[in-house]
């Protein structure tokens, strides 16, 4: 555990390029590993989360030359992976044991995937059934909570004959949907994918780019809020024989929020991926008058790019309470807590509707967030179904915060803290390392 002292600021300043996205790099990895030919992988995540990715695939035999921010893999095609003699470690990366799941039931070989003790209770469920549908054979640890069965890790997985599903999505999930379309990779037939809510969409805008028969149409009625994605079997996947991957846009989002509420600030954030699965964000800052402008907008790889500028300060521009509706949050899933410190800060009453997902992350993040921001003085509820309602703007107050190991919770606390009067001390801001090593070295460059 190492603890974090938190001085409030007088501002932010500053012109900062942020890690690059953790989500997008998870991807590159597994296609490349997949795909066949050379694969460079311009500005890999330094986050902990890919390295266990990365990891497994080296395990998995696949050749991967790592050099700081550039990555070189030598793809082998589909079935090019060799059997490991070991467990595979996921750490405690949702999103590689998840993904991965889908991948390792269509190989010839059997595994076993590991998990973290914190891992070791995150649901697994919502991945092994659709992937059963299909076929695949895989044990987990079961236990029955409330009359109800939920799955977890380490999970074990056999060799199966997979075939295609049509299957909605029962979670808005992108790590479901995600192994879903590797597991259709080694399908017979069609593999189709209807989700009502959509959430990022990283995977299948990187098959594209490894020549998947993937394609996406937008469903739902007149206000077309839904997606179906189609995937056909094909023999091989191609690299494209370069990634770039933008900056993350759930790192940038910290830096934001923090000009927004501390006045006198003004932030340029360079390079943040905004892609429209994931900045829900922005437009919910937007709304609560927020001065937030995009420059220099391109696309590279497949995902659109650009740089941030926000002009903030609550005094001078103060943030409006807003609503934020359930069908929003697949966009702004792990932006929720830093959301709530914004809407400690903005003038009026916040929701936040149905945030039960929030209960299944790294920690339950209504709680580690409604804990800690109580605390400091905030003016929170919550209702039955998990609807987070925020009264403001208050004044914060520092104090000791606790991050629950939970990397997402910390960050936004110390932000918090940052606008708040008097010094907060966290306890322990290791947790950091799972998605942003570098968060508090950038703290102390632009707080000032
Ligand atoms: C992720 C999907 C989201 C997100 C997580 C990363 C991904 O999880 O919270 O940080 O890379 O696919 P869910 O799929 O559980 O919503």
């Amino acid at each position: 555990m190492i603890s974090f002292l938190v001085k409030p600021a007088s501002k932010v300043k500053g012109d900062i390029k942020i890690p690059f996205d953790k989500s997008i790099t998870h991807r590159a990895i597994i296609l490349a590993s997949i795909g066949k030919g050379l694969t460079k992988i311009k500005n890999f995540s330094s986050s902990r989360d890919c390295f266990y990715t990365l990891r497994i695939f080296k395990r998995l035999g696949i050749k991967i030359n790592r050099k700081k921010t550039l990555a070189q893999i030598q793809g082998k095609g589909l079935f090019g992976l060799r059997p490991p003699q070991t467990p595979l470690y996921a750490g405690e990366s949702g999103t590689t044991i998840r993904i991965l799941l889908g991948l390792l039931v269509g190989q010839k070989f059997k595994s076993k995937l590991q998990a973290a003790p914190s891992l070791n209770k995150r649901p697994m469920g919502r991945v092994i059934k659709p992937l059963e549908l299909m076929g695949a054979e895989i044990s987990a640890k079961c236990k029955a909570k409330n009359a109800k069965r939920e799955y977890y890790p380490p999970l074990t997985i056999k060799p199966a004959e997979l075939h295609g599903i049509k299957y909605k999505l029962e979670v808005a999930s992108a790590q479901v949907k995600s192994a879903i379309l590797l597991a259709g990779l080694y399908a017979k037939g069609k593999t189709g994918i209807i989700e009502s809510q959509v959430c990022r969409d990283h995977t299948e805008r990187m098959l594209k780019l490894f020549g998947a028969d993937i394609k996406i149409s937008a469903i739902g009625g007149k206000n077309k809020t839904g997606r179906l994605i189609s995937l056909n079997q094909i023999k091989q996947l191609v690299s494209p024989g370069e990634i770039i991957i933008p900056g993350d846009f759930s790192s940038a989002i910290f830096f934001i929020v923090a000009a927004l509420i501390i006045f006198g600030s003004e932030i340029i954030i360079r390079n943040v991926g905004l892609n429209p699965t994931r900045t829900g964000a922005l437009k919910v800052l937007l709304r609560m008058n927020a001065d937030i402008k995009i420059k220099n907008y391109r696309i590279e790889s497949g995902e659109p790019i650009g740089d941030i500028v926000v002009v903030g300060g609550r005094h001078a521009r103060p943030l409006r309470a807003t609503r934020i509706k359930h069908q929003e949050l697949p966009l702004l899933i792990d932006e929720i807590p830093i959301l709530m410190v914004a809407a400690c800060m903005a003038c009026g009453t916040t929701i936040i509707e149905q945030a039960k997902e929030l209960r299944v992350k790294e920690t339950d993040r209504i709680s580690s967030m409604v804990v800690n921001l109580r605390k400091m003085g905030a003016n929170i509820e919550v209702k039955k179904d998990d609807t987070i309602i925020i009264n403001g703007p208050v004044k914060l107050r520092g104090v000791k915060l606790k991050s629950f190991n939970d990397h997402r919770s910390a960050m936004s606390l110390v932000i918090a803290a940052l606008a708040a009067q008097g010094c907060s001390r966290l306890d322990d801001i290791s947790c950091v390392n799972k998605s942003f090593p570098e968060f508090k070295k950038l703290i102390k460059k632009v707080a000032f």
